[in-house]
């Protein structure tokens, strides 16, 4: 019965597979961005705390959205277990590179799992990922952005604050 339930799924295995990896990613995407807005918090980054906690609530989402996938299209769902998550920042331009370099591993899995799709022509599964490949374009954009303001105008102490305030005001 088992069998014949995973035989006829309309997702592909393999992607079934790879979504559950993704789940993963995400746990820990959120989990990082908690222990950034923690970080942020204790160093006086009002504003980069306050979107750190944004961004942790919104990979939670993204989880969410691929477990429910999974789960409503007949595959099984596996909740994530999340290790390692780094505490330690040298400075506010560390942790936003940090999370740049993140998103950047997470943009190449999406990718990954988007050819896959394409590769075994699962189409519904290629569709649901398309949402995710612009989410990832944006987050991107985000930290970028980020990086680059402080890597040109975080040298002085002072402006370290009035950037967090711009490029963090949520
Ligand atoms: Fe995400
Ligand atoms: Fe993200």
């Amino acid at each position: 019965m088992e069998n014949l339930i995973r035989e006829n799924l309309s997702i592909n295995i393999k992607v079934i597979d790879l979504l559950n990896d993704q789940i993963k990613m995400e746990a820990k995407a959120s989990a990082t961005y908690l222990a950034m807005a923690s970080w942020c918090d204790q160093h006086g980054y009002d504003h980069s705390a306050k979107f750190f906690y944004a961004q942790s609530s919104e990979e939670r989402e993204h989880m969410l959205k691929i477990f429910k996938y999974i789960n409503d299209n007949g595959g099984m769902a596996y909740s994530p277990t999340v290790e390692g998550v780094s505490h330690d920042y040298e400075s506010i331009l560390d942790l936003y590179k940090t999370a740049l370099q993140e998103e950047i591993k997470v943009s190449k899995s999406i990718q990954n799992i988007f050819l896959t799709c394409r590769k075994e022509k699962d189409v519904a599964s290629e569709l649901f990922l398309q949402w995710f490949v612009n989410e990832q374009q944006e987050e991107e954009q985000k930290m970028r952005h980020a990086v680059k303001i402080y890597d040109l105008h975080g040298e002085d102490v002072e402006n370290l604050y009035a950037i967090d305030k711009r490029i963090a005001g949520v």
